[in-house]
């Protein structure tokens, strides 16, 4: 495992997420599309992001906002055709930013021809069917099998069969991963990568990455499924990559993911960090405070403890990835934490070894927008992931330049709010957040020691956060309002240190000593180098 390569591409990321409903509206029907993108490509390039990440573009009947597939080889009509994503791959491709899709493996929607054909026809296993209902969780037939089928999510999102890891003599429905439906499965995954990496995708990021195979302790039969799809790409498309949505990059990449992300729903790690248990919560997750708040009262500890379990399971086989927010989350911008605050959390995110992740909208401050009523399965128990999915905000035009249709027949409404920040509008104003986040941007992007492969070297953990990056650098993050104060180590150098990015409100005394203004930050390079440790 250790000894696999990671696409160099990958390696020096900074990827930007798009919400294809919600970024661009070409044809003036409400809903984003492709070449809404393509048209707003220059934003991103002039950003400094080199990679995009599409949640699904897939044909759907959007009952999860197209995470239920109906066909995995047809762009869905509202978001254009093939050749618009050609065009845009192309286009992307020629401002050095490429693409990459969502990939849901997991389950399909109940219309998709393949689950329409299983409800018919009882000696079909492509999916997990009963004749019994095991629990009230599975779904009765809605063909002309009888019996209940098994959902991976939404009862509209029928599971797909990849295996049980062990069989059970109670639950006859139980087939092993080798079985006719699961093997079948598992060609049509590897049919359905290879098509898009042939029309020059860059790889996937993979919905539920962990749920193929059912009872599986330790995932250990879903790993190898995944290890024989790394093993094949390495072979046929070696300079592709795929992202897991797992939430556990020391199981996932040993599994054969390129990378995976830190998760809000997947234990306390990233919540610790900037979930801020506002927004889109369920109470189970609880209130512990977060780091990156204004009444400072959370820690980096737990973050920095998850970083350094994940970075030795991983070695230099693979990457984690740190999301701003995504669309099942709450954006930064969110309750209490206001859009004057959230600068130092990308200093965080553009300095910190992991691979950053920027939320469309998030670079200019979007808020998750409380209120809002479900959109295509959006609300999910107590998560109204809608207040994320909100329009992109371009300018003042109407709806915000997002599209000429008229207010009431947009996806999801505008933020409301009168003061909403605009690209247009932060453009314009040097020091906005959109600007601090291009900066941050092209330092990590220009210095090597601030990317994936820098060494790293916390010298404080607590407020205000520092560490050393490659030996050459040292980033100060105050994400609290109070300021903030700590000793350096006296083998730094600061006195000839030269800011690079940020820096307003951070003092480097001549004793060694840091002082941090609320909400500041700074990145600096020392002349010394300094060992990691
Ligand atoms: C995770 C996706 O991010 C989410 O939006 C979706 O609802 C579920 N997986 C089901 O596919």
């Amino acid at each position: 495992m250790r000894d696999r390569a990671v696409p160099g591409w990958l390696s020096d990321a900074v990827i930007y997420q798009i919400y294809p409903q919600s970024f661009a509206d070409s044809d003036g029907d409400g809903i984003g599309d492709l070449p809404g993108v393509l048209a707003r490509l220059d934003h991103l390039s002039w950003l400094g992001v080199n990679v995009i990440w599409f949640n699904p573009l897939f044909a759907s009947p959007f009952g999860d906002a197209g995470y239920d597939v109906s066909d995995y080889f047809t762009i869905a009509p509202r978001y254009g055709t093939e050749q618009d994503l050609i065009a845009l791959v192309k286009a992307a491709r020629e401002r050095g930013i490429r693409v990459m899709l969502d990939l849901v493996p997991g389950h399909t929607s109940d219309r998709h021809a393949w689950f329409r054909a299983s409800a018919d026809d009882p000696g079909d296993d492509r999916y997990i069917w009963s004749e019994t209902r095991p629990s009230e969780e599975w779904v009765p037939s809605t063909g002309a099998r009888q019996g209940f089928y098994l959902p991976n999510f939404y009862p509209v999102q029928p599971a797909l069969n990849f295996g049980y890891a062990r069989m059970n003599p109670d639950e006859p429905w139980r087939r092993p991963v080798d079985a006719p439906g699961p093997a079948a499965n598992r060609a049509a995954l590897r049919e359905i990568i290879a098509y898009w990496l042939d029309l020059g995708v860059s790889g996937f990021r993979v919905d539920m990455a962990f749920s193929l195979v059912k009872d599986d302790p330790e995932r250990r039969e879903t790993a190898r499924l995944w290890n024989d799809v790394r093993a094949w790409l390495d072979t046929e498309y070696p300079d592709c990559a795929l992202l897991a949505e797992w939430g556990d990059p020391k199981t996932s990449v040993p599994a054969g993911f390129h990378a995976d992300f830190f998760l809000h729903a997947v234990g306390p790690v990233w919540r610790s960090l900037w979930g801020n248990a506002e927004g889109s919560h369920r109470p189970e997750w609880g209130t512990d405070p977060c780091f990156f708040a204004p009444d400072g009262r959370g820690s980096p500890k737990r973050f920095l403890a998850a970083w350094d379990e994940a970075r030795d399971a991983i070695g230099g086989a693979g990457h984690v990835a740190l999301p701003t927010a995504n669309h099942d989350f709450s954006r930064l911008v969110c309750g209490s934490r206001t859009a004057s605050m959230v600068a130092p959390a990308f200093a965080f995110l553009l300095t910190w070894p992991s691979l950053p992740t920027i939320y469309y909208g998030d670079e200019i401050g979007m808020r998750y927008v409380p209120g809002l009523p479900d959109k295509e399965g959006s609300q999910c128990g107590p998560e109204a992931r809608q207040g994320s999915r909100t329009p992109m905000q371009w300018d003042a035009s109407p709806n915000a330049g997002f599209s000429t249709a008229p207010a009431g027949a947009l996806y999801l409404p505008i933020d409301p709010d009168p003061d909403r920040p605009t690209v247009e509008a932060q453009r314009a104003a040097p020091g906005s957040l959109l600007h601090q986040v291009r900066a941050l941007i092209t330092a990590r992007r220009t210095t090597p020691a601030l990317g994936t492969s820098g060494t790293l070297r916390v010298v404080h953990d607590g407020y205000p956060l520092i560490y050393v990056r490659g030996g050459t650098h040292l980033v100060v993050i105050n994400p609290r309002q109070a300021t903030a104060t700590a000793p350096l180590p006296q083998d730094l150098g600061m006195s000839e240190a030269h800011c690079l990015v940020g820096g307003d409100g951070v003092k480097l005394g001549p004793g060694g000593e840091v002082s941090a203004d609320g909400f500041s930050y700074g990145v600096y390079r020392i002349p010394q180098a300094c060992p990691a440790t």
